[in-house]
């Protein structure tokens, strides 16, 4: 476990901090607000949601000292929906250009009080209407955003994409990095324009994918993925890094079952590969297979300790 924390360049300690675990203690034992207690030091709050790493990774960038970072899957697993501090801001993988069901879930619920709300949408191919949709479901909610924008990252979507293929191609994220720093800096005030000029080839490909636009990606994670018990070792990493908790170890090996977000914690970082994608699953999304079944991904710079300690139920 050290080891793969030294490899992340940060302490058990620090990495829990960051993770917003102290904070979470806090909040627990009543603090109403997390607002800045120092004059000048603006307090900043990231929300995030991550499968392999990406919007971690992109979360902790975004981070300093006066920081506190909170694991999207936690706050609902502890009922936490209420934030205040001078700026908050959440960092999601895109699902279909749609926010995960769970942040969608999550979105609905919170309570986000800071005079600058910021958004940070990270996508591996094509962003067409993503920051638009954001903007729109948080404006009709009744509590938009000042600053919504993505970032290019390695596309962990293994139907369309071979993971090994996708880790060679420089997608100039230190780049996009420095921007959005700066931009957040500034606090500046801008809503990324869509790619698309309206929604309907949003539209259509969502119908092509069998998709509702109300709720996004919401499969079942029986009917989504097998477990090889050839290769299966038990170690219980699918049991740990699941948002929803739906992979459970039993005397006649593993099962999973329940509403699954479809964001591939569970088949990316399966140490052994033994998750994959279950054929005649009844899902469109599914119907062509994956792009290489040997290939997996998990961002380089997060550990797989990481990926558990922000999903675990
Ligand atoms: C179900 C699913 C759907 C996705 N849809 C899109 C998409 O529409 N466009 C895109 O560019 N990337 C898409 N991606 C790729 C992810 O948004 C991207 O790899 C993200 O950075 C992963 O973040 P994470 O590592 O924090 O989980 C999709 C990934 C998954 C699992
Ligand atoms: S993560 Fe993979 S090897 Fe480990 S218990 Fe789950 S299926 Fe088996
Ligand atoms: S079953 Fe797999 S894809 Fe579904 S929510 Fe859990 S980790 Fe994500």
């Amino acid at each position: 476990m050290e080891k793969e924390q030294k490899k992340e360049g940060i302490t058990r300690r620090s990495a829990l901090k960051r993770m917003g675990l102290f904070m979470a203690g806090a909040v627990a034992l009543g603090m109403p607000s997390l607002a800045s207690c120092s004059e000048d030091k603006k307090k900043r709050i990231i929300l995030y949601f991550t499968a392999t790493g990406n919007s971690l990774y992109v979360a902790r960038q975004l981070a300093d000292e006066n920081t506190e970072l909170f694991s999207i899957p936690q706050l609902v697993k502890e009922g936490k929906y209420e934030f205040e501090a001078d700026e908050i801001g959440i960092v999601y993988p895109i699902y279909g250009q749609m926010p995960p069901n769970m942040v969608r879930g999550f979105l609905s619920k919170a309570r986000l009080e800071a005079p600058y709300r910021f958004a940070v949408l990270t996508y591996g191919n094509g962003k067409m209407v993503a920051t638009s949709l954001f903007d729109e479901l948080t404006r009709k909610s009744g509590k938009p955003f000042h600053y919504v924008t993505s970032i290019l990252m390695v596309d962990n979507f293994l139907p369309a994409f071979d993971m090994n293929e996708q880790i060679k191609i420089d997608k100039h994220i230190p780049e996009s990095l420095a921007r959005i720093q700066s931009d957040l800096k500034e606090r500046k005030h801008w809503i990324e324009p869509s790619e698309s000029p309206d929604f309907e080839p949003f539209r259509a490909f969502l119908a092509f994918r069998g998709l509702n636009m109300e709720e996004g990606y919401l499969l079942r994670s029986e009917k989504c993925f097998v477990v090889q018990e050839k290769s299966c070792i038990g170690c219980g990493a699918c049991t740990q890094v699941c948002p929803r908790g739906n992979y459970e170890l039993t005397s006649q090996g593993v099962k999973t079952e329940g509403d699954c977000d479809f964001c591939f914690a569970c088949i990316q970082n399966c140490p052994q590969k033994a998750i994959v994608f279950a054929k005649d699953s009844g899902y469109p999304v599914l119907a062509h297979g994956e792009r290489n079944p040997n290939a997996r991904f998990r961002n380089e710079h997060v550990s797989l300790w990481s990926i558990k300690e922000s999903n675990r139920q």
